[in-house]
């Protein structure tokens, strides 16, 4: 999973490390953006879904659609039947429940479609690429809330008159829930590695050390730092101002980060757009 503060270049060194990958085996290049722009790095028109770009090279960009089609197929209609039946009975912690859970259910099932993917999709390698912050991280705690609210879960469903549901079908529902919850982050903990893509400016380093103390928070670990647009031409003096500047967080970067293992992507002077381009990134990146 390649994530980080918007703009830094996560899907330009993900497409990258997928073009590389797709050369040993097949290869899926998936992107959890609600505004996914891998279709245009890849220059093939993407209508959402999954599209081959090359042999053995896919790319799939998730949105609204898939997601409903796996909450649908995952529990839909069964919890959406439960929880009507509680609205008369007692709303508030009805909505309570709501609120704290729902919100994030979209996350949930996107962490839980890129895993079954590992498991059955028949990739040899599965890239991911994500929205900025935010979101991303939103993403990540989605299957550890949910297994904290769910833990309270059967105390609240057991105070209320299911409808003409038992109350082990609903408690049923939660369990099989919680599992879903737990395994996604099974995965995230064991399956996934996270690279870290930043730039040598301010904000962006600053945004650093919070970003990688909320992933500890979960048990997420990342191996891989990747610094983008450094600038390695210094031939003019806007250029050499600006290097210097760099310097100064490339510095802070190596000094805080030593642990990881560290890349610097030099800034190109074109857009970073098609299979050629691309290539040029992987052997940074993969050398
Ligand atoms: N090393 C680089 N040299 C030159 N241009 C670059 C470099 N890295 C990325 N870019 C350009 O910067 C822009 C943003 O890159 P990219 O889309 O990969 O960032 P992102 O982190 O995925 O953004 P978002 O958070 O919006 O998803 C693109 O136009 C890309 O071509
Ligand atoms: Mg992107």
């Amino acid at each position: 999973m390649f994530t980080g503060k918007g703009g830094v270049g996560k899907t330009t060194c993900a497409a990258a490390t997928a073009l590389r990958y797709a050369t040993a085996g097949e290869t899926l290049n998936i992107s959890t953006d609600a505004t996914p722009s891998l279709s245009h790095i890849f220059e093939v028109a993407g209508d959402g879904g999954l599209t081959r770009v090359q042999q053995s090279l896919y790319i799939n960009e998730l949105g609204e659609t898939e997601i409903k089609q796996m909450w649908d197929e995952k529990f839909g209609r069964e919890v959406y039947e439960v929880f009507t039946s509680f609205v008369s009975i007692e709303y508030e912690e009805f909505v309570e429940f709501m609120t704290s859970v729902l919100p994030g259910l979209g996350d949930e099932f996107m962490v839980d479609y890129i895993r079954e993917l590992g498991r059955n999709g028949g990739y040899d390698t599965i890239i991911w690429d994500t929205a900025p912050l935010g979101q991303t991280l939103a993403l990540l705690q989605t299957p550890a809330l949910l297994e904290k609210h769910l833990r309270m879960a059967p105390r609240i469903y057991s105070k209320l008159k299911v409808g003409n549901r038992s109350r082990e079908s609903v408690l049923d529902i939660i369990r099989r829930w919680e599992r879903l919850s737990a395994d996604n982050m099974e995965f995230l903990r064991n399956e996934v590695n996270f690279t870290m893509v930043t730039i040598p400016e301010a904000l962006a380093v600053e945004q650093l050390e919070d970003i990688f103390r909320e992933l500890h928070r979960y048990g997420l670990r990342v191996r891989q730092l990747i610094i983008n647009n450094v600038l390695k031409d210094r031939g003019s003096d806007f250029l050499l101002t600006k290097a210097r500047q760099q310097q100064h967080y490339l510095e802070l970067i190596y000094d805080r980060y030593s642990d990881l293992d560290i890349i610097e992507l030099p800034m190109f002077p074109y857009e970073l757009k098609g299979l050629e381009r691309l290539k040029e990134v992987a052997e940074i990146l993969l050398p």
